[in-house]
C-alpha cells in the first residue's frame, strides 16, 4: 500500500464529474487500499478518487470512532437510491480543505447502491454520520464541495484562506 498525495482545493480536478467503473480489476482494488491507509494517515472518515487525483466513481470511508473497531467500506459507482425527507445536520470537513469546517444539511437517512472490491453489487441503509460522509464523498465524484453549499461569502473566505496555504506550501 502507499499514501497518496491529497488534491488541496481549489483545483480543477476537484470540480470534474468522474467516470464509471466497468471493471473491478487490481487497479481499482489497489488504488481503495492506497485510499483507505491515505484517510487513515490523514487522518480523515472519507476520501474520493478526485481527492488524489484518479478520475473514478470511487470513495472509501470509516465513521468508527476511535475505541471501535475500524469499518472501512470501499464503495465503486456508489448511488444514493433512497433518501429520507428528515435531514441531519452535521459539521463537515473535508481533507482537500484541511481545517475548514463548516454545518452542512443533507438527508439524515439514505440508501445506497455500489459494486464492492469483488464485483457484486450492494446496497446499505446508512444514517446521521455515516450517511453525511458518505453523501460528501459522492458530491466529490460529481465535482461538489461541502463549501460549495455555503454562502457565497462564507466560501470564498475559505477558498482565499486555501489559495494562501497553497502558496505557501508551493514557496516552502
Ligand atoms: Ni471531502
Amino acid at each position: 500500500m502507499a499514501l497518496l498525495p491529497i488534491i488541496y482545493a481549489p483545483d480543477n480536478r476537484l470540480k470534474l464529474k468522474c467516470q464509471e467503473v466497468h471493471e473491478i480489476d487490481e487497479s481499482v482494488c489497489k488504488l481503495m487500499d492506497d485510499m483507505l491507509e491515505t484517510m487513515y494517515a490523514a487522518p480523515g472518515i472519507g476520501l474520493s478518487a478526485p481527492q488524489v487525483g484518479d478520475n473514478r466513481r470511487i470513495l472509501v470511508c470509516d465513521v468508527a470512532r476511535e475505541k471501535e473497531a475500524p469499518n472501512p467500506m470501499k464503495m465503486v459507482n456508489p448511488i444514493v437510491v433512497w433518501s429520507s425527507d428528515e435531514i441531519f445536520v452535521a459539521e463537515e470537513g473535508c481533507l482537500s480543505l484541511p481545517k475548514h469546517f463548516a454545518e452542512v444539511k443533507r438527508p439524515k437517512e439514505i440508501r445506497v447502491k455500489y459494486i464492492d472490491e469483488t464485483g457484486n453489487n450492494q446496497e446499505v441503509a446508512a444514517d446521521g454520520l455515516l450517511a453525511a460522509c458518505i453523501q460528501h464523498e459522492i458530491d466529490h465524484l460529481d465535482g461538489i464541495l461541502f463549501v460549495d453549499y455555503l454562502s457565497p461569502l462564507k466560501r470564498n473566505i475559505i477558498l482565499r484562506k486555501m489559495k494562501k496555504l497553497k502558496r505557501l506550501k508551493e514557496a516552502a
